[in-house]
């Protein structure tokens, strides 16, 4: 999927996602067929948690990370949109979780946690929108303690032939016409196949992660290539 690298600056993306908040989980339920969830439930595993680390969940949006992690970790959740925060609180207060979860507005470039201070780190499908994912990640690493798990999902491009011609046509062509038709957003539904398309394939991504300062770095493939798990631990 070759495509022209989309318009990221912080204040269009924020915008954009504040726009579509209302109906973001519903999409992504529906545009997922639910697989979302099993997605993010593997990314949690990944980190090993016992219950008492404190986890960083940058570009929480309405916080789902934060609230399927929430039994194994106390989290801290950062995004640059009040919309999806707003949400996500929401959702918090009505699950109990206010003394677990904490959200907080920031921008992943710049995140409001000083240095060595969080146990594991995770972003759910928000490193593609950050105008500089390479800074996004040293800032994870400043963040995490010495031997702190990360976890980053993100969407990437089916390798196996007729799994990926499928998958195309329902991304570039399916996804945006159902997203613009629930969330009534032109530009956000189209953004999404465009800056998945100008995401670093796995080998390139890996390569940031490891100069940000994590080994043991790894990106596993999950549902056919549509997702990737990349883990790493902070060196
Ligand atoms: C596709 S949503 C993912 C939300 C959530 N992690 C999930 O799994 O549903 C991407 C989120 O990343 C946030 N985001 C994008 N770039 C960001 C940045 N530079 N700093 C903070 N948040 C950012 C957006 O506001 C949005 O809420």
């Amino acid at each position: 999927m070759t495509t022209a690298a989309p318009d990221k600056a912080p204040d269009r993306i924020s915008g954009m996602f504040d726009a579509i908040a209302p109906r973001y989980d519903l999409l992504n339920r529906v545009l997922s067929a639910g697989i979302d969830r099993r997605w993010r439930a593997r990314a949690i595993r990944s980190l090993q948690l016992t219950g008492r680390e404190t986890l960083l969940d940058v570009c929480t949006g309405t916080a789902d990370v934060a609230l399927q992690a929430v039994s194994a970790a106390r989290v801290i959740g950062v995004d640059f949109a009040g919309a999806m925060l707003s949400i996500g609180w929401r959702k918090t207060i009505a699950a109990g979780q206010a003394g677990r979860v904490t959200l907080l507005r920031g921008d992943a470039t710049r995140l409001p946690v000083t240095d060595n201070s969080v146990d594991a780190a995770t972003v759910a499908f928000g490193i593609r929108n950050v105008q500089r994912p390479e800074i996004a990640c040293a800032e994870m690493a400043r963040a995490l303690r010495t031997g702190g798990r990360l976890a980053i999902l993100e969407f990437g491009v089916p390798r196996i032939w007729g799994v990926s011609t499928l998958y195309l046509w329902y991304f570039k062509h399916l996804l945006p016409a159902v997203g613009r038709m629930v969330s009534g957003h032109s530009a956000a539904y189209s953004y999404l196949p465009a800056s998945v398309g100008a995401f670093p394939p796995p080998a390139e991504f890996m390569a940031i992660l490891e100069r940000a300062g994590f080994s043991e770095v790894r990106a596993d493939p999950l549902t056919f290539g549509i997702v990737y798990l990349y883990t790493g631990v902070r060196r």
